[in-house]
């Protein structure tokens, strides 16, 4: 059985990464700071809290089990608060991913999966979004998931550390066996907050624009399963098990949803009213954001299995009703 280290196994997609892999004969390792992530969120394999900053602890645990590849969702993924608050971001999405990196070349562990994002191109110019598109993004958040991805290039170059970098569109939607789930303090994102409307926890969903040239004026997204970005890592990180080469992909169904049409969706599959109201742009919003996954589909064989909005709400729904209160529930 391989022993893969999950970084930020404790976090929304960690914790499915973690559970997804011990599905398919793989170890995970969960080392997570619990800044953001959750104890109650790791529920498969060896757990280490701690920092990737924390070099002494890296090298135990490297030499305590042999590791075949490294998973990185160990990063601060808010837009808006990158915008104020961006030494936060360099310091722990940069500077402590390479104090990271660094411990990997010491050790010789040569495979390196990093969550990217489609936050590295930016305003889109031209839509689906393919890989090649320029890259120019727009917040610092955006700019140090950039950076890493150049950091990866020039250390696959100088020293053979092979990496993956999958960059996702909307992650959404919750464990189809209900056990894990999003639980982000605060929330910002769109669905757990229609979600949370429909549970009483707010008196309503902001809408935050509609005036966007969009069919019906909010801005459209393309939602993926959490489940099948676990798979489409499982892919990647059996690409470089076997030796082929890494590269950047795009994770997403090459479908948009409007803000409006997505609390359409959460009203028919909760059965609630839930009341939204249309209130100032959000700053830094794109208008439409879709991806072009052709390259994970031909290079990984990648299929999402749940592309469709009704069941990445459905599993988010059946989660956030069984634990109201996240993981505190
Ligand atoms: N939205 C609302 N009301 C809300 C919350 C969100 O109208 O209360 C809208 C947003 O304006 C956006 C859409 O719903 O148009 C989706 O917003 P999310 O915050 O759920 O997601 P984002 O598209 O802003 O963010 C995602 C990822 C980020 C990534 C970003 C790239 O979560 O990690 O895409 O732009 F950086």
């Amino acid at each position: 059985m391989k022993n893969i280290l999950i970084v930020g196994g404790a976090g929304y997609i960690g914790s499915h990464m973690a559970k997804y892999l011990s599905t398919k004969d793989y170890m995970p390792i969960v080392l997570d700071n619990l800044v953001c992530g959750h104890r109650g969120a790791v529920k498969y394999g060896p757990f280490f809290e701690g920092s990737i900053s924390d070099s002494n602890l890296l090298q135990k645990i490297f030499s305590d089990y042999p590791i075949s590849a490294v998973m990185h969702f160990a990063a601060f993924c808010y837009v808006g608060e990158s915008v104020k608050e961006p030494a936060k971001y360099y310091r722990n999405n940069v500077a402590d991913t390479l104090a990271l990196l660094e411990v990997m070349v010491e050790k010789n562990i040569g495979n390196f999966i990093f969550s990217s994002s489609c936050a590295v191109y930016g305003e889109p110019v031209e839509i689906p979004i393919t890989e090649d598109h320029p890259k120019r993004p727009i917040s610092p958040y955006g700019r140090t998931k950039l950076v890493v991805e150049q950091i990866l290039d020039d250390f696959r170059e100088a020293y053979g550390l092979e990496s993956i970098c999958l960059r996702y569109f909307n992650a959404a939607g919750a464990d189809p066996d209900g056990e894990l789930g999003e639980d982000h303090n605060p929330e910002t994102h769109l669905i757990p907050l229609v979600l949370k409307t429909a549970l009483g926890q707010q008196p309503r969903v902001d809408i935050f624009g509609d005036d966007y040239p969009t069919p019906d004026g909010t801005c459209v997204r393309d939602y993926i399963h959490i489940e099948d970005l676990a798979r489409a890592h499982l892919l990647a990180l059996e690409r470089l098990l076997t030796c082929l080469p890494g590269g950047a992909y795009n994770l997403g169904n090459a479908e948009g949803y409007s803000v409006k049409q997505v609390i359409e969706v959460c009203r028919r599959i909760t059965g609630k009213e839930i009341p939204a109201s249309v209130v100032e742009r959000r700053s830094g919003d794109p208008a439409v954001l879709v991806s072009s996954s052709e390259k994970a589909m031909r290079d990984l064989g990648w299929k999402p299995q749940f592309p469709d909005l009704e069941t990445i709400v459905e599993t988010a729904w059946t989660w956030h009703k069984n634990n109201p209160n996240g993981y505190d529930t």
